[in-house]
């Protein structure tokens, strides 16, 4: 079923394009230019350029900071762009395509002619989406063509989920931001690559495996663990995503004791992001500083890279986070958060 998205907010960021029609025809002109637009998603925020202009991609991939090899998404208005994009397209793609687009799912496919090397990191198969959010569909329609976009940071950092996150990671690298406010499902989407046209999730998004089943009418999944060897994807590297603080995920029972222990022995203040109120026998800032987090996967989700991006900013030695449960609405979250605290 597809994904209900909360209202969304147009906020203004007075240094970024607003959500003005000029501000799309100025992103349009951009785009046909080779320029570097970014825009607001459903997940996050995009840094996007055209995806057939090979130059315009060099300039992505170096802003970025992203290695060559590494393939982008292409993004397009509509699933109808399928076939002009992709070959060889599966049954349960196109099932997938109809019952998720326009939303937070992207589909791994062999690629048609159209779609360059530098798209691809050279590889046979192309990612595709075709987003939710007005904003990026205002700017596809009006764009026609596809639009190459990883998340609007720098290579290995946490994706932005405002204008003014884009605008902190990328600076003046980036031609115009199109503000959307804050992106409404908060993690990147859910991806989806075929073995002899059966579904094997790549990275997990709100999208989730049993809501994948219950469109293709099946009981359960491939496991993409085996799979990420043959299929590239760098949202699958260990340590990705990641604050520049340390990041440590505690059991519940565990996230107590721990906080005493790290008071204890730092004279630097520590960060916690749980699903509960700060207990009052433990002290607030500045020895703590205390966010509490959504009890529901969506909520949880939203908020959870401008959470680690603030908490990041407080000088703490530790961001201790409570770890979550184990079913499936909370796979991308639990994905996201266990890179995040990977430590090399
Ligand atoms: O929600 C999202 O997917 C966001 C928004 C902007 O659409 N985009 C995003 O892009 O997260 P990026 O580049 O940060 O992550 C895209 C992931 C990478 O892990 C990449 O390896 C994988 O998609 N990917 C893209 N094309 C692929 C392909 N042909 N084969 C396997 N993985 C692919
Ligand atoms: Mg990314």
């Amino acid at each position: 079923m597809p994904m209900h998205l909360p209202q969304f907010e147009t906020g203004h960021c007075p240094e970024s394009g607003s959500a003005s029609e000029a501000a799309i025809t100025d992103a349009v002109t951009i785009l046909r230019r080779g320029g570097l637009v970014a825009f607001p998603t459903e997940t996050v925020y995009g840094l996007g350029a055209d995806a057939e202009n090979p130059e315009a991609l060099k300039r992505l991939y170096a802003v970025k900071g992203r290695p060559g090899y590494h393939p982008v998404i292409v993004h397009l208005a509509s699933a109808e762009q399928l076939q002009d994009w992709a070959r060889e397209i599966p049954e349960a793609a196109w099932q997938l395509a109809k019952a998720f687009w326009p939303g937070p799912l992207t589909l791994i496919l062999p690629r048609s002619s159209r779609v360059p090397d530098a798209v691809t990191g050279g590889q046979d198969t192309v990612g595709l989406r075709v987003p939710a959010h007005p904003l990026a569909q205002k700017l596809l329609q009006a764009f026609g063509g596809g639009i190459a976009a990883p998340s609007a940071n720098r290579f290995g950092k946490l994706s932005p989920t405002t204008a003014p996150h884009v605008r902190d990671d990328l600076g003046t690298d980036v031609d115009l931001i199109l503000d959307g406010g804050s992106c409404p499902v908060g993690v990147e989407s859910t991806i989806v690559a075929f073995r002899d046209g059966q579904p094997v999730i790549l990275r997990p998004g709100m999208i989730t495996e049993s809501q994948i089943a219950a469109v293709l009418g099946q009981s359960n999944q491939n496991s993409a663990e085996a799979d990420t060897a043959v299929i590239r994807a760098p949202g699958t590297l260990a340590s990705h995503y990641a604050p520049g603080t340390p990041l440590i995920l505690l059991p519940p029972q565990d996230l107590i004791p721990v906080i005493q222990q790290k008071l204890a022995e730092s004279p630097a203040p520590i960060g916690v992001l749980a699903r509960r109120e700060r207990p009052a026998l433990l002290p607030e800032a500045p020895k703590m500083v205390w966010m509490v987090a959504d009890t529901a996967p969506e909520g949880y989700a939203r908020a959870l890279y401008a959470s680690l991006r603030a908490l990041d900013t407080k000088g703490l030695s530790v961001i201790l986070v409570e770890a979550l449960p184990d079913s499936g609405e909370w796979a991308a979250v639990r994905d996201r958060l266990k890179r995040a605290a990977y430590r090399a």
